[in-house]
């Protein structure tokens, strides 16, 4: 029986410093050379994933999806830089034949073309990595294939050959093999690639499922059906990757304007309370909060401030006044936690925009929405921010 796909996981509000990281990838580079010289295909890729994520990455073609996940994986090697997997240097100190063994032990990987054995059947493919890394009792191999198989719905076919079934089957026995081992870290490239709708939903189905039992997954994949299903997605934009606030907040950029963005932002941190923006200054940056909530107030004299908004993680503010010109309309400050924003210079924020009028229009809607909601909240503050 294959698990009923769930809707979109709950976001795991793990503790950035407390939950433990299983991947960290730290200055990242593989260079690869060929008859015109030698090529730079990750560029200092720094990267955490912690336990329990489930993490899509995408990119376009060539931009280093594969070649990122052969570095976690060690079946490539980086050129510079380091991979700590499960708490291991996987690089330093190790031998091929070591880090084989340890692949098999530690993950499970699925490929777009499944990669089954034609002349071993379904249960006997299932059986390898356990044969491979001599895990389990020899006698009780055959059984916990067939539990696998039975996970993901093939019972019955278990003693076919690959060729006799469909290829959404061939896909599920190939993640059977993958968790033979039960890794606690599974990772695909492009897992759905080769499948229809239905399949691919019911393999997500099954990775969610895997999630819920504390695993945790990193997928490359074209599919945004499949990237909103994740609780984390990163992009890789031609070997670098971009920042999540700016992707978040933005998603509409082209790739290359968030990695524009990420290289020009800086970052800086604000106390609780203290002032990012002071109403009537001019705006000189595009702000996108990394962490915390701000709040935006009208400040009155002879009274309480107003709060016209709160605003949080991947949220922004700064556009209103740079895209339309004009003094800060009112006041923003940190909320009761401190905040960390992403600050973007106007006259570069002003230039990537005009090169991307989809994203001013859905600029233009989140700050309608907002308004919009602010004044079905507060009537009376509502008629002042449209003043
Ligand atoms: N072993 C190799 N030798 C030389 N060049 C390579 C090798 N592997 C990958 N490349 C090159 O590195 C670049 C990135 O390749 P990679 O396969 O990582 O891209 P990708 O993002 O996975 O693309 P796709 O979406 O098409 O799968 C490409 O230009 C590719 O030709
Ligand atoms: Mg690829």
């Amino acid at each position: 029986m294959t698990p009923r796909p769930s809707p979109k996981p709950a976001p795991v509000h793990l503790n950035a410093d407390s939950a433990e990281a299983i991947i960290e990838m730290r200055g990242v580079v593989k260079r690869f050379s060929n008859a015109a010289g030698e090529f730079t295909v990750l560029k200092g890729v720094d990267l955490t994933i912690r336990r329990g994520e489930f993490v899509s990455i995408v990119g376009k073609s060539g931009s280093g999806k594969s070649t990122l996940l052969n570095m976690i994986t060690g079946i490539d090697h980086p050129s510079e830089g380091q991979v700590v997997v499960g708490g291991a240097d996987i690089y330093t100190g190790v031998t091929e034949s070591q880090r084989s063994k340890w692949r098999g032990k530690n993950l499970g990987i699925v490929f777009q073309f499944f990669q089954l054995l034609p002349m071993l059947t379904l249960l006997e493919n299932v059986m390898l990595p356990m044969d491979y890394v001599d895990m389990y009792e020899f006698d009780l191999r055959p059984v916990r294939a067939l539990a696998l198989l039975e996970m993901v719905g093939l019972e019955k076919f278990a003693n076919k050959l690959p060729v006799l079934v469909s290829t959404g089957q061939q896909q599920l026995a190939a993640i059977a093999r993958a968790m033979a081992c039960d890794p606690p870290l599974l990772i695909a490239d492009e897992p759905t690639g080769n499948l229809d709708t239905r399949s691919a939903d019911t393999i997500i189905g099954l990775f969610e499922h895997f999630v819920t039992q504390g695993k945790t997954i990193v997928m490359v994949t074209h599919d945004p059906s499949l990237t909103s299903r994740t609780h984390r997605n990163i992009i890789l934009s031609d070997g670098e990757l971009i920042d999540e606030t700016v992707s978040r907040s933005l998603p509409q950029l082209r790739h290359r304007h968030m990695l524009e963005f990420t290289k020009l932002a800086e970052r800086r941190a604000f106390q609780p309370r203290e002032t990012i923006l002071s109403a009537d200054s001019r705006v000189e940056h595009f702000f996108m909060i990394r962490e915390g909530e701000v709040e935006v107030a009208l400040k009155k004299k002879r009274s309480k401030d107003i709060i016209l908004s709160r605003l949080g993680a991947d949220e922004f503010f700064g556009e209103m006044e740079l895209l339309r010109g004009g003094k800060a309309i009112a006041n923003v400050r940190a909320g009761g936690k401190p905040v960390e924003v992403l600050m973007i210079p106007r006259a570069d924020f002003l230039r990537v925009m005009e090169q991307s009028p989809v994203t001013v229009e859905a600029v233009g809607r989140i700050v309608q929405k907002r308004l919009e909601e602010h004044r079905v909240a507060d009537p009376r503050a509502g008629r002042k921010v449209h003043k």
